[in-house]
């Protein structure tokens, strides 16, 4: 293939990447979307904060034009997230114990039956995990709701949307570590126990090096049956950029249930990471090395 989107799909996969409508009258961001993905994910505008600014008010503007373009195109679309410890809107940070559990889950179901039918797969929990080495669940105001809260989670977006693909997402998992072992476990109990889950998020936000245990981190969550998808990549210029890129891609490649990539954003200048230059084009929409490394590596190379 000759662009990201259709060189993935060649081997049975996406390659999306992270917008914001607010970009979309810039020609040079939509050209580039337009031509290189075969997936988009809101950047922000399915978060709690944004689609229930009130409690029980919703707001999907934003969201649905984010769905409809990439429809229109024959993309895919990945959910971007129902539940998180961090945007949530005001009224809900004000919330704990069975009421914010009832609120949690009524935003669940409300988002997933919104969208039903239209996502390939959603974020049902986002970075619920603590980093460091004690393999166990971040504290937050859901978390202290009670350690139950992330397969209700599951449980109530299955039910509203059997056709997505429910996902479990985080960071700093892009290898074989506490924080991910904690991860796999709860991935194996929820299998053990019937709890819908059907894939794992490694965001994959990486610096100048990459774990060698990547790869094997991805096929131990696939031998758990379920699939794997790279969900936020973006790697720091400055090192071997182009490298990681490619490493990371032929990963995905070499296991099956791995089944796509989205990076974090189109252009460096779009980019949450500023100055780290961390994407595949330049603020003029230039392809970079790294571009050409992952079109190489989808490609075979
Ligand atoms: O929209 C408001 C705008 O009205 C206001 O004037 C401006 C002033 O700060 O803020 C704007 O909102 C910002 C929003 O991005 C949209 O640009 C928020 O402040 C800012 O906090 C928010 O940052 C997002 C961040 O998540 C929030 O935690 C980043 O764009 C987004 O890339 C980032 O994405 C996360 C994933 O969801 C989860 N994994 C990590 C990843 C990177 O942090």
């Amino acid at each position: 293939g000759t662009t990201l989107g259709a060189s993935a799909a060649e081997k049975g996969r996406y390659f999306g990447a992270a917008v914001g409508t607010y970009k979309f009258n810039d020609s040079t961001y939509m050209t580039v979307l337009n031509r290189e993905f075969n997936s988009l994910v809101a950047e922000n505008e399915m978060k709690w904060d944004a689609t229930e600014p009130q409690r029980g008010s919703f707001s999907y503007g934003a969201g649905d034009r984010i769905v409809s373009h990439a429809r229109s195109r024959g993309m895919s679309v990945r959910g971007h997230a129902l539940l998180w410890h961090a945007q949530q809107p005001g009224w809900a940070q004000g919330l704990s114990g069975g009421d914010l559990r009832n609120a949690a889950i009524n935003h669940v179901t409300q988002v997933a039956t919104h969208f039903r039918g239209q996502i390939h797969s959603w974020d049902v929990v986002n970075e619920a995990f603590a980093d460091g080495g004690s393999g166990g669940r971040r504290d937050s105001n859901l978390q202290r709701t009670g350690n139950d809260w992330i397969e209700a989670a599951f449980r109530a977006a299955r039910a509203a949307d059997p056709g997505a693909k429910l996902c479990y997402n985080d960071y700093n998992t892009d290898g074989i570590n506490a924080k991910s072992t904690g991860i796999y476990n709860m991935v194996r109990d929820f299998k053990a126990r019937g709890v819908p889950i059907d894939c794992v998020g490694l965001q994959s936000h990486l610096g100048t090096t990459i774990d060698s245990s990547y790869q094997a981190n991805i096929q131990r969550f696939a031998d758990l049956g379920v699939d794997v998808q790279i969900t936020e990549l973006d790697v720091m210029q400055g090192g071997n950029q182009a490298n990681i890129y490619a490493t990371v891609t032929r990963a995905c490649l070499a296991v099956s249930r791995c089944t796509g990539i989205t990076v974090w954003g189109v252009r460096d200048c779009d980019s949450w990471r500023g100055s780290d230059n961390a994407l595949l084009f330049d603020c003029a929409g230039n392809k970079k090395a790294a571009y050409n490394a992952v079109l190489d590596a989808l490609n075979g190379g």
